[in-house]
This record gives C-alpha cells, structure tokens and sequence, in this order.
C-alpha cells in the first residue's frame, strides 16, 4: 500500500516553503515511481480562522493514522491576543502530546557552501554534522509539583519539578543509540548528575542501557554546562548527543547557531512503535512562521525540503532518496544560489521558487 502521509503547511511562510516540497513530491512520483496518499489540512491560526480552533479532533486523528507527518510553522501577529486554547501553537503541542512524540531529533550540519554562515570560524566547524536527540514529552517543563504558592510570611514561590523515570529515559536512549549506530558509532549523553538526582538517575540508565543492548556504541557523558562550552569549543567532537527536556532546548538551540542559518535546518519527532509496526513521526524545519518576510517570496524553502528528506529517511527507510535530495540541496549552494537568508556576496540572490526549481532540476 502507498504510505499515508498528512501534510500540514500552516501559517506565514509555511504554505510558500512546503508548496517547494509539493515539487519534489511530484518528481519522485514521475522520475522514480514512488506514490504517496497525501492529505493537507489546516492548523495554526489558518484552523482558527477557518474552525474557530488551532486544530480539529479529525486532523489529529489523521496524524494518528498517517506514516508520517508533515509540518510547516504555525502563529503569527494575527493571532497574538487570543486565549490560550486559540493560540496556533496548540497545533503542534497537541500533536505532540497526543502522538507521544517523545523524542526531538535536531540536526546541525554545516554544508560546505555555507561554511562563512556559521558564528565560528570556518575550520571550528567545516563538515560538522551533529545531532541532539532531546526528551520532549517529560522532565521539568511538565513535572509536578508545579505552580506559584503563597509563602505563609509573605512572598511566594514557583515550583517546577524535574522528574525522569527508567521507561522515559530508556526510550529517548534507545532512539539516541539507535541513530549513532549508523552514524558515527559514538554517543554523548549529557545532564547534570552532580546536582540533580534525575541527572544521576538519566546517566544510570544510559549506562546500562548501552551496556546491555549497544556495546557497540561508543558512549561518553558529559554535564550540560560543560556540554555548552564544548559546543562553541569544538563542535566536531560530537556525533549524537542525547539529553533531557531542558538542556536539549537549550543546547539544540545553541548548535543551531552554530551553523548559522535558520532557514536550512530541519527538525524530526519521534514517538513509540506502535502494535501495528508504525512509529508515529512528525517533521518540520525549526523556523517558524516568519511573519516579517511572509508573502514576499523570499523564504528559504532548503529547511522544508530537508525535513521531507528526514521524512524519507527515519520513516519510510528511502535512504537513497533522501541522500540524494540532501546532495541535491547541496549543489544547489554550491552552484552560487542564495535566498536573502543566506546571501553573501558574489552570490545570486533568488526567490523561493526558485530555489525550488534549483533543487528539483538537481
Ligand atoms: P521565525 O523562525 O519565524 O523567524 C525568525 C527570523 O528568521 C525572522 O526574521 C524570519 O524572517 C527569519 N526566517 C525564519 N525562517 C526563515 C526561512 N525559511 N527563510 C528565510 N528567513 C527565515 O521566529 P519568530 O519570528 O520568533 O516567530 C514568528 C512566529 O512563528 C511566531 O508566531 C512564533 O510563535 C512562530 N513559531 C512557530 C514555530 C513552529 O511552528 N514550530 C517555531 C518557532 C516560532
Ligand atoms: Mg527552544
């Protein structure tokens, strides 16, 4: 059967960049005979004009029935001011929580020709090619206790809770171990077990986990302060990195400087197998909606198409396709095209179909 694939381009520059990914899906149907059932809908504030909520019960419904999920950005100053259940992030939040997305996969590569994108100096990060797998669904963003109390002398005080169990922690490292293996072979894991018991108990498990079922991996551990340091240090000694909810925010947004271009990094969260033999999934480059420049034809589309080329990868186990999409990419690049993102001198300053185009003739 043809692989079921929900394609949800939401708000801003969502709907122009995936429109670019609509082109390499139609070439792979005509040039290589691959077929897809794709359903679009709307969520973000599109759903809310058009419902009246950021998401409907039937597309999450979809999402749970899809191979995988495709996502653009959602939110915009249109819908600031909203109540909370209104706001367009409830899409991706509920989609999230719903699909039990636990295990946030973000890549920082640097491509050759955007070696001078980077903050760093180009030999700090020439060929760097990292990936931070990070908890997404638990640790202190979500445990209880939580709240702001009254303190009985006057004051208050806001709690949050860090709390990790075996289970959570030993699918996130599964993920992690799993992807090291046929990357580099090496794996970080990162938390603060000098100071937090979830950290000694998150460093535990990873340890006996690779004992037992990966001793092929190389794995090493290191605490989240250092973690940021050796990043800006020296990227390269990385391959995976795995780590809770709150350092991997952290840390995936500051490897996502390192390569210096927002617009060209694509994300993926994972969730369980499922009975079927299923892996609910979805995917969507780290940008947002980018308001300030939607409707311009300026959007970098490379973000988009790379998501799609995870897609291929982690999902659907098309490797070639998505190796050749990446390489695509690539040579596009290197041939002197640039979006305004990215641009530098000497290069030729392209709109968002063309850049499509560009990748597609590839
Ligand atoms: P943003 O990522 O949308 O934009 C930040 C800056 O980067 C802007 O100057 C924008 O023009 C530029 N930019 C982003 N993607 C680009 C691309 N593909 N090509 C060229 N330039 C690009 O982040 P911002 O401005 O903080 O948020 C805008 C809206 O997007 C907000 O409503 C926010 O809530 C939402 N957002 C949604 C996300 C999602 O759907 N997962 C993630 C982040 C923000
Ligand atoms: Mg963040």
């Amino acid at each position: 059967a043809n692989k079921k694939l929900l394609v949800l381009p939401g708000d801003g520059i969502g709907p122009e960049v995936m429109r670019e990914v609509g082109r390499v899906v139609g070439w792979l149907g005509r040039e290589r005979g691959v077929r897809f059932d794709i359903s679009e809908d709307l969520v973000g504030g599109a759903s809310v004009d058009a419902y009246g909520v950021p998401i409907r019960d039937e597309v999450v419904a979809a999402a749970k029935a899809a191979d995988a999920v495709l996502f653009g950005a959602v939110g915009g100053p249109k819908w600031k001011d909203v109540p909370f259940e209104l706001r367009p992030e409830v899409a991706i939040l509920r989609l999230r929580q719903e699909l039990e997305l636990f295990a946030n996969l973000r890549p920082a590569t640097v491509l050759d020709p955007l070696v001078d994108a980077s903050t760093l100096k180009p030999d700090v990060v020439r060929g760097l090619d990292i990936m931070i797998v990070r908890e997404t669904v638990g640790g202190i963003y979500f445990g209880e206790p939580r709240g702001i109390e009254d303190l009985p002398g006057g004051g208050q005080r806001g709690i949050n809770t860090e709390i990790y169990t075996t289970s959570e922690i030993e699918r996130v490292a599964r993920v992690a171990f799993d992807l090291a293996r046929v990357r580099g072979g090496k794996l970080c894991s990162v938390e603060k077990s000098n100071v937090m018991e979830s950290g000694l108990l998150w460093k535990q498990v990873v340890t006996a986990l690779g004992e037992r079922d990966y001793p092929d991996v190389e794995l090493s551990h290191m605490l989240a302060d250092n973690c940021a340091m050796q990043l800006v240090r020296n990227p390269r000694q990385f391959d995976v990195i795995v780590t809770g909810n709150l350092f991997g925010d952290l840390l995936s947004d500051l490897a996502s400087m390192l390569t210096g271009s927002l617009g060209m990094l694509p994300s993926a969260t994972l969730g369980g197998v499922l009975p079927d033999g299923r892996r609910p999934a979805l995917y969507e480059p780290i940008h947002g909606s980018a308001p300030d420049i939607a409707g311009t034809r300026q959007a970098n589309p490379l973000a988009q198409i790379l998501s799609f080329a995870m897609l291929l990868r982690y999902s659907l186990k098309m490797e070639a396709e998505a190796a050749m999409i990446e390489a695509a990419c690539t040579r596009v690049l290197s041939s002197g095209l640039r979006t305004a993102d990215i641009m530098s001198p000497g290069m030729a300053r392209v709109s968002t179909s063309v850049m499509g185009e560009a990748v597609l003739r590839e």
